[in-house]
């Protein structure tokens, strides 16, 4: 949710800084903007509303605007619609300071009408008007930028990334954090600030995450760190072993097809170190065994596709541990006074380990005694720092806004997890457990046998991307599934598409089925097979266009009620979801690509979702 960028060196900062942005537009996409300082001190403003590119012709890629300081941003508007005006980087009345933010500045208005009373005119409708605005006020009255940050610190109410120039200081600029991710990186000769690694590998992997409360003063030649109390702070630095090429297309037309084709490896990736000789291992985890007995109950908490995965999560672990399992909404858990003591554990999960409501959760639930083990995939981030224990996804830089390959390492390390609690609690039993762990080893090959073959994708995608409504349906783990296959393809195609739980369309939904609705009707659970088909027929008779999704076990008997099946592979009746999800996902790409949407970028949408 908005993206930032900084930088001071040797080099020409405008290109650096569309570089940057480039690498940050997943973040927000409806504007950018960028401020350099000249090296006559003059503050050059560039912004506009659309697309980076947009920005890009603008500037002539940024060669014209001459100096070695500046600041970016690319924008998902809360504050103002997007337009020209509303866009980043927001500068003060007289031009002095110029300001770049990620978050919410809750207490704004009060803030602005204060400043108004002082004569201050503003020119936009944003919340980050103010910041810029006010740092110029203290800024004249104490003329010193640092001085006058803290005390905008001090003042200001909500969440925040924020890159600050003042025309003053033309050989730094200021950064600080609450709630909102944002990164020091350590170049040769030159120092940056991002939102995310992304945008700084390029340049360099030498980093350091700034904390909350934290400011940063960042030159060319370095960066020094204090804290909310103004004290020296020494930050851990950390190297990034993430190729370049990871965040670029390397020759697929979008991101979300790079992704999907590099889930067999990032499951790999996933799977294999955590696997010896047949048993499950979490070197990294110091949850201990006797705490794991101590456990009376359950939570998954997270939100979007994470949440999904939560859900199948909720199945399988229950079934394996035999403890209640709630999967819940991080932006309900916080606000519904959940049941959690000492002896509840909740298990945290996010791509981006930066979502805040998932964070407030996070803090809720710790607040309350429970223990918090995080599935994260981004190394660093809010939420892997705050979580008692944190196991990593190594599925590698996720840029696509759409998630398909953190979806499946989450979902491989959730059930990982399952089966080692399982084991530790002796709730499996052993042939069950080498069952498991055999089939889960396999699945990133059977996941490549999957993608070995999209025709048949491509085909019926061709045959059904004019539906407007599209119902998927499926009991157990094919509604989790279901709801993730939905959501797929309504965030990226803009077809109106939900999940319904089989057995409950008779309770109102199927009076939506009429002849021609689309119904994908998965068949994937084994063992609720016979259902599914019963599910088939009933959506069938009222005149359902049928896209069925089973395995090679079921496809024939499948094949006698209905033409269009997608097959893929068996395995476990637990890890079906993770072969089953690669058809879904490719239905829901290549029904976009055939509707023309932009598909790495649906419209409204961010990555990464770091206001309430
Ligand atoms: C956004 C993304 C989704 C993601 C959700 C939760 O909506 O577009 O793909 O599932 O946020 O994000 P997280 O980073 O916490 O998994």
């Amino acid at each position: 949710m908005c993206g930032i960028v900084g930088y001071v060196g040797a080099e020409q900062a405008a290109p650096i800084l569309l570089d940057g942005l480039a690498r940050l537009e997943y973040r927000g996409y409806d504007s950018a903007g960028i401020a350099v300082v000249s090296p006559e001190h003059v503050l050059q403003v560039k912004k506009s509303k659309g697309r980076l590119q947009v920005l890009r012709d603008l500037v002539e890629g940024g060669k014209p605007i001459e100096g070695h300081l500046g600041i970016g941003h690319t924008r998902w508007a809360t504050h103002g619609e997007p337009n020209d005006v509303n866009s980043h980087p927001h500068v003060s009345q007289n031009g002095r300071v110029a300001v770049v933010h990620n978050g919410i500045i809750e207490n704004y208005l009060e803030i602005k009408e204060f400043l108004q009373a002082q004569g201050v005119h503003f020119r936009s409708e944003t919340d980050t008007e103010v910041v810029a605005q006010l740092l110029e006020y203290y800024f004249n009255d104490c003329s010193d930028i640092l001085d006058a940050m803290y005390r905008l610190l001090d003042r200001i109410e909500g969440a925040y990334a924020l890159g600050v120039i003042c025309t003053d200081e033309p050989d730094r600029f200021i950064a600080a954090r609450k709630d909102a991710p944002l990164l020091l990186g350590y170049g040769e000769g030159c120092s940056f600030i991002a939102s995310d690694v992304t945008a700084l590998i390029a340049h360099t992997r030498d980093v350091a995450y700034l904390d909350d409360g934290e400011v940063a003063i960042v030159t060319k030649d370095g960066i020094t760190v204090t804290d909310a109390l103004r004290q020296p702070v020494e930050k851990e630095r950390h190297f990034i072993d993430w190729d370049v090429s990871a965040a670029e297309k390397g020759g697929y037309p979008h991101f979300m097809l790079k992704e999907i084709f590099e889930q067999p490896e990032a499951l790999r990736k996933t799977i294999f170190p955590r696997v010896h000789a047949g048993r499950i291992a979490f070197e990294e985890l110091k949850f201990s065994p006797d705490a794991l007995r101590r456990v009376r109950r359950i939570y998954i908490v997270a939100c979007g596709s994470s949440y999904h995965v939560g859900m199948i999560g909720k199945y399988n672990l229950e079934r394996l541990l035999r403890i209640p399992v709630e999967t819940v909404l991080a932006s309900e858990f916080r606000y519904c006074d959940p049941l959690v003591d000492e002896t509840t554990l909740v298990l945290v999960i996010s791509q981006s380990g930066e979502t805040l409501d998932t964070m407030a959760a996070l803090r809720e639930a710790k607040a309350r005694g429970a223990y918090i083990i995080s599935i994260v995939n981004v190394v660093g981030s809010s939420i892997a720092r705050e979580s008692d224990d944190v196991l990593y996804t190594w599925a590698g830089p996720e840029i696509a806004v759409a998630t398909t390959k953190a979806y499946s390492t989450q979902l491989a390390l959730l059930n990982l997890l399952g089966l080692y609690f399982a084991d530790e609690l002796g709730t499996v039993t052993q042939t069950e457990y080498d069952a498991i762990v055999e089939q889960l080893l396999t699945v990133p090959g059977k996941m490549e046998t999957i993608l070995a073959d999209t025709e048949p994708l491509q085909c019926l995608a061709a045959h059904y991307f004019n539906h407007d409504s599209v119902f998927f349906i499926g009991r157990n783990l094919d509604y989790a599934l279901g709801l993730e296959g939905s959501l797929k393809l309504k965030e990226i195609s803009y077809i109106h598409s939900e999940a319904y739980a089989s057995g409950e369309l008779k309770h109102g939904t199927i009076s939506l089925i009429v002849p021609g609705t689309l119904v994908v009707a998965l068949g994937l659970y084994g063992p609720l097979f016979d259902k599914a088909m019963s599910n088939v027929i009933e959506v069938q008779a009222r005149g359902a266009d049928i896209l069925a999704l089973t395995t090679e076990r079921h496809a024939a008997e499948m094949r006698k009620v209905t033409e269009h099946v997608l097959v893929v592979p068996d395995t476990h009746a637990l890890l079906q979801p993770s072969l089953g999800v690669v058809p879904l996902q490719l239905f829901a790409y290549y029904v976009a690509l055939q509707r023309g949407c932009d598909i790495d970028k649906p419209r409204n949408l961010a990555k990464s979702v770091t206001v309430e």
